[in-house]
């Protein structure tokens, strides 16, 4: 059908797509910023064969398509007889932040293409300021138009983007259009098998956000390694005074303020002492966090952040030089009392409430970078943190594009949780298959991630393995563990491998002499279901795994903490098993409606008697 719509197309094509706006580093430290709040109800309109991104030959529409320029563009009927074949503002409206999964019954399993729109009208403070539209995250592409303009593309689920709008804004409404797609994809991160629900949608918050023409883009105060009682500071501005324009950084609760320059690229760095004694280090028992301030020209960024080095000795890990045990649970990013993505401080408080009350210190943040309230809040409650990256499983090692996208969800993650105290541990894989390629690849983010930020630790999970000869004793010698701080892995003696009684009998071949850490054990077991120990998916079976379990790692000499795998049960499309697990993963500690399980005291007292020692 050569048709008029086909010569439109070919016309606009060749002229190009409309102009992208570079994705800069997302704004950091937002909450604190100059923004705008665009959460609340927006119109969507659910495009499972993607008619507002596709023409009918399935070529990407150009919005200047006056046309069919697709969804972005929010055309309205004019005439009677115009060709519109949607309407946002008729159409059904979904809450944002909160996943599109669980607001409606139809799209709980939904996979694919939905379109959030919604207007907006900001008048900037200052005629010189500079506005972006920040999304904390969105799952899993994201395409965002301003006023059927083009903005640019996100790829990765869980890490914050901005798009700058400056001078894109009209007087009165303008209209926001994002294309939120949360397909798997065999070349994604992850890929497109997962032990978890595929939540798709805006799922955390949505700002406008107003900066000065030159603002700190990237700012990181920390304890100088190496040296007592200096602080380390690197800070780099945006925009045109970047190279002229002082900062100082103050930090009045320790008399302490320091001044520097900038260089050409607008970055700045330097080292600074700070009064002997003064300086009271962020712990667990004693999450001390330091208002900081860093004033650059009209820029002005406050900060809360917290002082302590991490590091490793042989077997042990350090916090502020002392040896300490990493007494943690795993996390997912889901609040099971609403169900779906949390999203919110209040969710963070409520997870993080729950693994203070089990009595941890430590909490692995499974198996994504949650939103950015859990570190905050940890660096309140002095948790310290797992984060990682969704790279997981059967990733495409040999896929460039792969990497890179691998590569940047890890630097987004870094750049935003760099000033956290809490944050101690950067991790790059989960139970991924020993490979040339897959090593290859791992070693490249290792890399990267020490040359981000080589003030914390950096790990992946791993697996044991054993030998026919030996079937009782598990090796751990995956050659990843050469390039990793400590030595973690997953083992599910008990409930993957045998039953808990053989736990009594497991030996532990470790090849190196790093620091170990047991990642994930546990086992499932569905709330208030009682029998005997030996019926699986008891709370009773649960418990006799836990109290196996730990005897059995305390046989590993250089064993310096664990997150047990799980905080709370959480939604899996792997899970069917009807009346048991209904499309749940039951390892959790505490059940769906919040009730503890047995184990969840077998681990509490276990803990209970390690802070003591
Ligand atoms: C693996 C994996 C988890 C998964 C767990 C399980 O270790 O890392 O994501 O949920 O096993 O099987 O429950």
């Amino acid at each position: 059908m050569i048709s008029f719509r086909f010569v439109w197309f070919s016309l606009v094509f060749l002229t190009g797509t409309a102009s992208a706006t570079a994705m800069s580093d997302a704004i950091p430290n937002v909450y604190a910023q100059t923004r705008l709040s665009l959460n609340g109800k927006w119109r969507v309109i659910v495009d499972p064969y993607d008619t507002g991104f596709y023409n009918y030959r399935r070529i990407p529409y150009d919005q200047s398509d006056p046309i069919k320029g697709g969804y972005a563009l929010d055309l309205k009927a004019r005439t009677p007889s115009d060709l519109v074949e949607y309407n946002f503002s008729t159409s059904q409206t979904l809450l944002v932040p909160r996943d599109w999964n669980t607001q409606d019954d139809k799209l709980f399993y939904y996979e694919g293409s939905v379109w959030y729109q919604r207007e907006f009208s900001y008048r900037p403070t200052s005629p010189d300021s500079r506005l972006f539209v920040y999304f904390g995250a969105a799952n899993y592409r994201a395409d965002v138009y301003l006023n059927g303009r083009r903005l640019g593309t996100h790829i990765g689920g869980f890490t914050p983007f901005n798009f700058e709008i400056t001078g894109r804004l009209k007087d009165g409404p303008n209209s926001l259009v994002v294309r939120v797609n949360n397909t798997r994809l065999k070349e994604g991160v992850p890929t497109d098998s997962t032990d978890w629900w595929n939540y798709g949608g805006l799922t955390r918050d949505v700002f406008v956000v107003e900066m000065p023409a030159t603002y700190v883009a990237t700012h990181d105060i920390q304890l100088a390694r190496g040296v007592p009682d200096r602080i380390a500071i690197s800070i780099r501005l945006d925009g045109s005074a970047a190279s002229s324009t002082p900062v100082t950084v103050s930090i009045p609760g320790l008399a302490f303020e320091a001044r520097l320059t900038p260089g050409a690229d607008g970055a700045a760095r330097g080292e600074f002492p700070v009064a002997a004694g003064k300086l009271r280090r962020w712990s667990p028992e004693s999450p001390k966090l330091y208002d900081v301030t860093i004033a650059a020209g009209d820029a002005l960024v406050t900060e809360r952040i917290g002082f302590r080095t991490v590091e490793t000795r042989g077997p042990d890990i350090l916090l502020n030089g002392e040896p300490v045990f990493l007494r943690g649970i795993s996390i997912h990013e889901e609040n099971p009392l609403r169900g779906g993505r949390a999203w919110s401080e209040e969710d963070a408080r409520l997870l993080l409430g729950w693994a203070r009350e089990l009595g941890c210190n430590f909490a692995r943040l499974a198996h994504y970078p949650h939103n950015e309230h859990m570190a905050r809040v940890a660096d309140e409650l002095g948790i310290m943190l797992w984060e990682e990256i969704p790279v997981y499983w059967t990733i495409q090692w040999e896929n460039p594009d792969t990497l890179a996208n691998a590569r940047r969800q890890l630097a987004e993650l870094v750049h935003r949780d760099r000033n956290r105290a809490s944050v101690i541990i950067w991790s790059v894989a989960n139970e991924t298959p020993v490979n040339d390629a897959r090593t290859r690849f791992l070693g490249t983010l290792v890399a990267d991630v020490r040359a981000l930020d080589p003030t914390r630790l950096v790990s992946a999970a791993m697996e044991p393995h054993h030998e026919e000869h030996a079937p009782d004793t598990r090796i751990i010698d995956d050659p990843l563990g050469a390039l990793t701080d400590i030595i973690s892995f997953n083992q599910y003696i008990g409930w993957y491998d045998g039953l808990p009684e053989k736990c009594d009998r497991i030996r532990w071949d470790i090849r190196y002499d790093k620091p170990v850490f047991i990642s994930e054990f546990g086992g499932g077991a569905l709330e208030g279901f009682h029998a005997a120990p030996d019926v699986r998916y008891s709370e009773e079976f649960q418990e006799e795994l836990y109290r196996r379990t730990l005897p059995m790692l305390e046989r590993i000499p250089a064993w310096r903490g664990a997150t047990p795998w799980i905080l709370a049960d959480f939604r899996s499309p792997r899970r069917p098993l009807p009346g048991i697990k209904d499309g749940w993963n039951r390892k959790g500690l505490i059940g769906e409606s919040g009730a503890k399980k047995k184990a969840w005291f077998v681990l509490r007292d276990y803990y209970e008697k390690k802070a003591g020692e």
